[in-house]
């Protein structure tokens, strides 16, 4: 795969109380360790880690120190990416399987802008202060995950527009869109969820037990 995967990985983990997720285990392997599997056909693998944290030994990629947000640690493993297209992905989420890579590359490839959605199965609301709110029809919402794919110079300018404008967000398609350019939207998978709340985690070992099956 030409392209530069960045790997955002230099959270603490807080809402997991599990320190950073970058090293946490799950199937016998680190969150970093499978998502480098899932890239391990790309031409260039940058990961940011929390600053003072330990380089991991043997593994096939280029580490660097994030910064002091998603977006700064981004920016950071931006600037250093060397091909014209690349993924963006989140080390939370380590069950990315390869169709979801081809197709995000597929359509960042044709369009420059290209993230993975899913519709939502809940009823969701606005709360009315305590109370239950307005109904938000779930059929107009998605929720967005990662691999995330661009043309490197789109969102190198969305990260500069952000910095200029002091725009902080959560992801970067967000910054896409912000710089006035549309974003492609294909079909996530469930299996790549994020792994954030300490419940996640018996899901996370059991889907590990079937992945590679
Ligand atoms: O905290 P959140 O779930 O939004 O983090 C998303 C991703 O951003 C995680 O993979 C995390 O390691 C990464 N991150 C980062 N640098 C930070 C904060 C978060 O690379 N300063």
């Amino acid at each position: 795969m030409e392209v530069s995967v960045l790997i955002p990985a230099a959270g603490n983990g807080e809402r997991l109380g599990l320190g950073p997720k970058a090293f946490l285990r799950v199937g016998g392997k680190t969150l970093l360790e499978w998502a480098l599997e899932a890239f391990k056909g790309a031409a260039e693998v940058l990961v940011a880690l929390p600053p003072g944290a330990p380089v991991p030994k043997g593994l096939r990629a280029t580490f660097m120190e994030g910064g002091r947000t998603r977006q700064e640690s981004v920016s950071r493993l931006l600037e250093a990416a060397s091909l014209p297209l690349v993924l963006v992905h989140d080390v939370a989420r380590p069950f990315v399987s390869q169709r979801l890579v081809g197709r995000v590359l597929e359509a960042a490839r044709a369009t420059g802008a290209a993230v993975p959605v899913l519709p939502l199965p809940d009823t969701l609301i606005r709360p009315e202060g305590e109370g239950y709110g307005e109904v938000v029809p779930r059929e107009a919402l998605r929720l967005v995950q990662t691999p995330q794919g661009f043309f490197t110079a789109l969102l190198r300018e969305a990260h500069a527009y952000a910095r200029k404008r002091g725009l902080s967000v959560t992801d970067d398609a967000q910054l896409v869109r912000a710089l006035g350019y549309p974003v492609a939207l294909v079909e996530g998978e469930r299996a790549a969820f994020k792994i954030t709340y300490p419940e996640d985690l018996p899901l996370a070992e059991a889907l590990a037990r079937v992945w590679n099956a």
